[in-house]
């Protein structure tokens, strides 16, 4: 019976430590009948070792038999040129691959024959591709280093601390944005033991903050019969009018807030800006802002830049996240890599990797290959 090859490389971009696969997974793909091919070094910037790829059943190899041997080339990222260049016809490339970002690498694949099937156009509503959601596991981890990268900075206690030398109050964390990695920042915060505030725009996501032990802030939210919900289960932009108001309400309790995480975001939309300039001069010194959402682009809070952190002139730090996933690339790559099982379970079949666009998944996370 034919067999399929994947294969996980290495990956290039800078700073990047996760690893499509980790030895756990290929275990799961040897016992479903794959071949597994990992390209030297892959795993050791996420701690885990060549021989122990090989006591899972992976064979260790250049980069060169693995672009020659692999029906499918497992990544995180998109790759870079050189390596986009060393796909073949007929091979297929999976990873988080961002095709609309990155529009001329998926036309130079599509256009050499290679196959894309990228993970972040996942349909997430439908609950049997919850298991291969990338985007969301990668988010989980992000919105806990958040919580951590906030804590770590702000110079007092998360909890309320009953000592010899008095109570120590607890503090007041403001989360905004409950979507994936806003409601894990939550979780985190409040495991910490900090007093935690959030809100969405979405008005489901109430019940979700309030279950982790939050409060749910209440500013004036769209009105019931225009719900800030797409029928697609994302948010929708505010208009104007809905921005100023909910700007007005939420700058008083930005102000009042020791740490601040922002994870908002609308699809293929620039971050809503939730933390003017104006509002960090209002808050007190020794605050922290973290904001999840910068990027090139802009982010939630003004003037944050990914990467960067900065103590504004009346003593609040602004910390723009940089890579958080791959900070934790353990973790990450866990993760990423169960998706991935959870993927080639779907797409192999009888031993060949079956790229049916008519199917639901498959064909929505191939919907790159045009772009
Ligand atoms: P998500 O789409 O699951 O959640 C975003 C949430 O923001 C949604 O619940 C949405 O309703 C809410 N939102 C939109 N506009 C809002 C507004 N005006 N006010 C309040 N809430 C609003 O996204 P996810 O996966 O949780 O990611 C959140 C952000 O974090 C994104 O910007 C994403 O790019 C970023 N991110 C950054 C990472 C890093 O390492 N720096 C890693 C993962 C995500």
């Amino acid at each position: 019976m034919a067999t399929v090859t994947v294969g996980a490389v290495r990956e290039k971009a800078p700073g990047e430590r996760r690893v499509a696969l980790v030895p756990e997974a290929v275990t799961l793909l040897r016992r479903a009948g794959l071949d597994v091919l990992v390209e030297a070094g892959a795993g050791s910037r996420a701690w885990f070792t060549d021989a122990d790829y090989t006591a899972a059943g992976a064979a260790v190899v250049a980069p060169d038999e693995l672009y020659a041997r692999a029906d499918a080339v497992l990544c995180v990222g998109p790759p870079d040129t050189e390596t986009a260049r060393s796909l073949r016809t007929g091979q297929t490339l999976i990873g988080l691959l961002e095709p609309l970002r990155h529009p001329a690498l998926a036309q130079e694949l599509y256009g050499r024959g290679v196959r894309t099937v990228s993970l972040d156009l996942l349909p997430r509503t439908l609950s049997r591709a919850q298991s291969m959601d990338a985007l969301t596991s990668q988010a989980s981890v992000a919105g806990y280093k958040a919580a951590l990268v906030a804590a770590e900075s702000y110079d007092r206690f998360f909890p309320m601390l009953t000592t010899a030398a008095g109570t120590m109050r607890p503090a007041q964390v403001l989360v905004l944005g409950a979507g994936v990695a806003g409601l894990q920042a939550i979780a985190t915060a409040r495991r910490l033991g900090a007093l935690v505030t959030a809100y969405d725009v979405r008005p489901e996501s109430r019940g979700e903050v309030e279950s982790l032990g939050a409060r749910f802030l209440d500013v004036q939210s769209p009105p019931p019969e225009e719900p800030g919900t797409e029928r697609t289960g994302y948010a929708r932009e505010l208009t104007a009018d809905e921005q100023h108001a909910q700007r007005e309400a939420l700058d008083a309790h930005i102000a009042r807030s020791d740490v601040v995480i922002t994870t908002a975001q609308v699809p293929g939309r620039r971050p809503p800006l939730l933390v003017s300039a104006a509002v960090l001069e209002r808050m007190q010194p020794g605050s922290v802002v973290l904001d999840l959402a910068a990027s090139d682009l802009g982010g939630n809070v003004e003037g944050s830049e990914p990467d960067k952190t900065d103590v504004l002139a009346g003593g609040v730090t602004v910390i723009g996240a940089g890579h958080l996933p791959s900070a934790m690339a353990t973790a990450a790559s866990t993760a990423y890599a169960r998706n991935l099982v959870a993927l080639l379970r779907h797409l192999v079949r009888d031993g060949e990797l079956v790229l049916d666009p008519a199917d639901e998944i498959t064909g929505a996370l191939m919907g790159g290959e045009r772009s």
